[in-house]
């Protein structure tokens, strides 16, 4: 059982295998957070030290006074002035919502999320179900607890049904509150924008909010939903560290905030600004559900909690029995492409040791530049005269995989479907709309629209053999406004976009269930455990460049596991020539599942040779890297290169990585703890032929950091 309720002290007590979380219900009334964190750890039983100009009431006297208390959730306007887990505008048009506990049950397995992408349950999934209600508007709020015990996750979402006898509106809605009873951390997030994602930061809390949002439509480049508040003290291998995500791609806030008494109130949830809800009497509207999890052993052990939860609860199963090394086109021939093209390419590709080829955007409808076709899902005849069905079977006869890229959720207006549905987009009726990328935004959230999209990419696609779809989306949604909704519902459009999106990835999968599915957002903006749920793995990156990838690799892999990175290696001026450089890019690459997107058919035949050997090597390691557990050794936002290892469950193996990005004019030696080798163990380097002990090991493998901006080392370890 991971979910005990102690009916007479009104406890509730949540276990994972290395958490614990603990709450109280004051005067059997209201929920009040004790504790989270290590099994047994101490902690202060509720009290208040009441201060003046907070709220309280008066049949309870202070010792409930919503400001001063760690709470489970916050309504609006009652009393606690931190930010609210909800905002409802009620009939009467008050904003104030007054929750308190009315039943509970605790079940096995979970609510599933209708709409929305939800973790699977396991066999041990259990379920704790709080129901809240405002008893003057008759609002029912249920907070859910759903326990994955194994991988020390803690799942949260909410649910909010109109019992009233008037219409509502939800305003803000957040899947999780956690109140700490302190703020001596650190907050760690990942800033970026396009070509720059996942840019680590970490820095102090200081008193009032520090937050990260998107309000772009997506989860974006700018910030990830993913957050954590680790100990001053804690590093990858040591220390108390919270972490957070949400399973959404769209508009998202994450708020934390250090109150007057020194609390941190954490948050995770919809992007209230882009949000709200009206709730007729009767209806129920589901959050999204957002994670948590608690470790007392370092940055690296909560990463690999998250890791081992992606793999077993949000990932789709895998397609193929090894996943493919692809051949991209983009990069290498950008929209001018057609039948010669893709055939060389698919040659090329072949004499390598290739798997599959991805033909990349350009290939439908008037798409010769980016300010027209999206929105044409058909195949452009004069790239591909006898039609997709036969050239894809001439690829697929040369004994290689075929992929396609798509971008469904956008349109040009100079396209058949713009012209023919000009109101099927986003827009505010009498505003421009704006453009970006010379495209616009469909309205996903229109039935029609998804059933446009579904039926053409059937017409086009059903008995096309197609192994993997691209699926992109290059901009970000504004102004939001929707022609099928009525006003009071015009704060809906960007959330209704999202369940279209998820409803048309379903449908995709569904409809194509051999084909695996790569996501894409001019990169990776949309790296989130939403899309997760659909897409085997996600385009890391636009940015290919070491000293970018690096950093961006490593702050991917603090929330989410390699075997979701996409990581391409490519010949931008020609670097790959230069046979160091495809070293040291093919070394970078293998953080993630790797592929390549540059003119082979053009790469001379040193170049093509190194490839080959490079694909034995990654199908030599692909395994420990996709499926192994991950160490992070050293940060690249702390330091000027990047260390980490694979390893499996019985260490038997490592593969070490040693990348450095930025030259260093005078040489120096740098030290890499493998911490998890065997003391008493011997381990083969396989590329030396050399010998350790595992003592040797844990007290750290040297490397020399040079001048160049190439310098990298990998070791591969097999015990003796
Ligand atoms: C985005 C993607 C690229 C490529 C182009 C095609 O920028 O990130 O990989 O697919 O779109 O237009």
């Amino acid at each position: 059982m991971s979910i005990i309720f102690d009916n007479e002290k009104k406890l509730f007590t949540i276990n994972t295998k290395n958490s614990e979380y603990i709450f109280q219900l004051l005067y059997g009334k209201f929920p009040i957070h004790l504790y989270y964190g290590k099994p047994g750890g101490e902690y202060e039983e509720h009290k208040v030290n009441w201060i003046a100009f907070a709220p309280y009431y008066p049949e309870h006297g202070v010792e409930y006074t919503p400001d001063l208390c760690k709470r489970e959730y916050a309504g609006f306007d009652n009393g606690d002035f931190r930010a609210s887990s909800i905002k409802i505008r009620n009939a009467n048009g008050d904003m104030s919502t007054d929750l308190i506990y009315k039943s509970h049950r605790i079940f096995s397995g979970r609510l599933e999320l209708p709409g929305l992408p939800f973790a699977d349950t396991a066999e041990d999934t259990e379920t704790l179900e709080l129901t809240m209600i405002d008893e003057l508007t008759g609002v029912e709020v249920k907070l859910y607890y759903t326990v994955y015990a194994e991988e020390d996750i803690i799942s949260r979402y909410v649910s909010v049904t109109n019992s009233g006898s008037d219409k509502v509106v939800i305003e803000k809605l957040m899947s999780l509150l956690l109140d700490l009873p302190d703020h001596e951390y650190d907050m760690i997030s990942l800033y970026g924008q396009h070509w720059k994602e996942r840019h680590f930061q970490r820095h102090p809390l200081h008193y009032g909010a520090q937050n990260v949002f998107s309000r772009r439509g997506a989860s974006s480049h700018q910030f990830n939903p993913f957050i954590a508040l680790a100990a001053k003290d804690a590093d990858e291998i040591s220390g108390n560290v919270y972490g957070f995500n949400f399973v959404y791609s769209g508009s998202f806030l994450d708020e934390v905030e250090v109150d007057q008494q020194g609390f941190t109130r954490v948050q995770l949830g919809l992007g209230e600004e882009n949000f709200s809800w009206r709730l007729a009497v009767g209806e129920t509207f589901t959050s999204p559900e957002a994670i948590m999890t608690f470790t007392d052993s370092g940055i690296g052990q909560m990463s690999r909690n998250f890791h081992k939860f992606v793999k077993a609860h949000i990932l789709p199963p895998e397609p193929f029995a090894q996943r493919p090394v692809v051949l991209n086109t983009w990069e290498a021939c950008y929209m001018d492409i057609n039948e010669n093209v893709l055939l060389e390419f698919a040659d090329a590709a072949v004499d390598v040791g290739i798997d599959m080829i991805v033909m990349d955007d350009g290939w439908f409808g008037e798409r010769h530049e980016d300010n027209a076709g999206l929105g044409d899902w058909y195949e452009n005849k004069k790239k591909f005269p006898e039609g997709l069905k036969a050239f894809v079977d001439k690829i697929k006869s040369r004994g290689i995989k075929f992929g396609i890229w798509i971008e469904p959720e956008m349109v040009n207006p100079d396209s058949d479907l713009y012209r023919a549905h000009p109101d099927w987009c986003l827009h505010c009726k009498g505003r421009t709309r704006l453009e970006s990328r010379q495209q616009l935004v469909l309205d996903m959230g229109n039935p029609e629209v998804v059933e446009y999209l579904k039926n053409s990419f059937k017409k086009t696609f059903d008995g096309v053999a197609i192994d993997y779809f691209k699926w992109d989306a290059n901009r970000h949604l504004s102004p939001v406004g929707s022609a099928i909704l009525e006003p009071e519902c015009q704060g809906e459009a960007a959330y209704r976009f999202m369940l279209g999106s998820y409803e048309l990835f379903r449908w995709l999968k569904e409809t194509y269930p051999n084909a695996m599915l790569e996501n894409c957002s001019g990169g990776g903006g949309r790296y989130d455990l939403g899309m997760m749920k659909y897409s085997t793995m996600i385009w890391t990156s636009d940015n290919t460049v070491p000293s970018y990838r690096i950093g961006i690799q490593h702050s991917s892999m603090l929330a989410y596991p390699a075997a979701t990175m996409s990581c391409h290696i490519s010949n931008h001026h020609n670097i790959c020539n230069d046979p160091r450089q495809l070293k040291y890019r093919f070394e970078v690459a293998l953080g993630g599942a790797l592929g390549y997107e540059f003119h082979l058919p053009h790469a001379n035949e040193e170049v093509k040779a190194t490839i080959r050997e490079q694909i034995k090597t990654y199908r030599k390691y692909e395994k420990l890297i996709l499926d192994g557990e991950y160490y992070p050794v050293a940060n690249p936002f702390e330091k000027n290169y990047s260390a980490y290892y694979y390893t499996t469950e019985g260490r038997d193996k490592f593969l070490l990585s040693f990348l450095q990005f930025s030259p260093e004019e005078n040489a120096r030696e740098i030290t890499i703890p493998v911490l998890e080798a065997n003391e008493n163990a011997i381990y083969l380097e396989e590329f030396s032929g050399k010998s350790y002990t595992g003592r040797e090991l844990r007290s750290g493998i040297k490397v020399m950091t040079d001048n160049t901006d190439c310098n990298s080392t990998m070791w591969s370890f097999i015990l003796q």
